[in-house]
């Protein structure tokens, strides 16, 4: 899979994109993220990316020619799945858009900027707009980053125990179960005895009420959703 990010702030997305299970996934050619910062496509001789918003109004506004001549060169090279701008509007962010994402090949994701872009670019550009949360960033950089961390970690031999995505929170609706390592005893705090019997079938029907009772207790609304939507 191919992630070009275009971005206005590079260096908020190189470091998060940079460690752990995406830089393995970069490592083994599973994954290549190229950021592309949306300075270099500047149209007019002082690099402007942003400009007053018509009508008048505080904050600037992204330009519309930059962007389109960086997606334009990009899919010029190759075609792509899903041209993704970051935005508080969009469609929330889940388990499932994640594991939809995964399966394609190429994506270009827009970050989102100043008080927005100018709106042509998602009317004419943008496949689709998704928001991490109920909140508002300073720029969609770090929606990006995540965005992209939650996708590249599904890809098929990032992680290398296979089972261990597919047993992460949220993947058929329900959180998953408590975890525990040595010592054995903490503080007089014991590790449950059922995960130091050796008998696997207790174990995973163990976790599996676990994973249940914790769902309903602390997000019982994702037992209301359909895992596939
Ligand atoms: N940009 C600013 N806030 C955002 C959010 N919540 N999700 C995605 N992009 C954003």
């Amino acid at each position: 899979m191919r992630i070009d990010i275009i971005t206005v702030q590079p260096e908020l997305i190189q470091s998060p994109l940079s460690h752990s299970i995406v830089k393995r996934a970069i490592d083994k050619g599973l994954a290549e993220i190229i950021i592309h910062n949306l300075r270099d496509y500047a149209t007019d001789k002082y690099k402007s990316v942003d400009d007053y918003a018509f009508g008048g109004g505080a904050g600037m506004v992204m330009k519309i020619e930059p962007v389109y001549k960086a997606i334009e060169n990009l899919k010029q090279e190759r075609d792509y799945d899903e041209i993704i701008y970051t935005s508080p509007d969009g469609t929330l962010f889940n388990q499932n858009t994640a594991n939809e994402l995964s399966t394609y090949q190429n994506l270009i994701i827009l970050c989102g900027h100043y008080k927005g872009v100018d709106h042509r670019i998602r009317e004419h550009l943008i496949t689709r707009e998704i928001s991490i949360g109920n909140y508002v960033l300073s720029g969609g950089e770090l929606a990006a980053a995540v965005i992209s961390d939650a996708i590249i970690r599904l890809i098929p031999g990032v992680i290398s125990d296979e089972t261990s995505a597919l047993t992460d929170s949220f993947q058929d609706n329900l959180l998953a179960p408590p975890v525990y390592t040595r010592p054995e005893t903490f503080k007089g705090w014991r590790v449950p005895e059922i995960l130091r019997s050796g008998n696997f079938e207790k174990i995973e029907k163990w976790r599996f009420e676990q994973s249940l009772e914790r769902t309903k207790n602390l997000r019982p609304e994702l037992l209301d959703e359909d895992p596939d939507e």
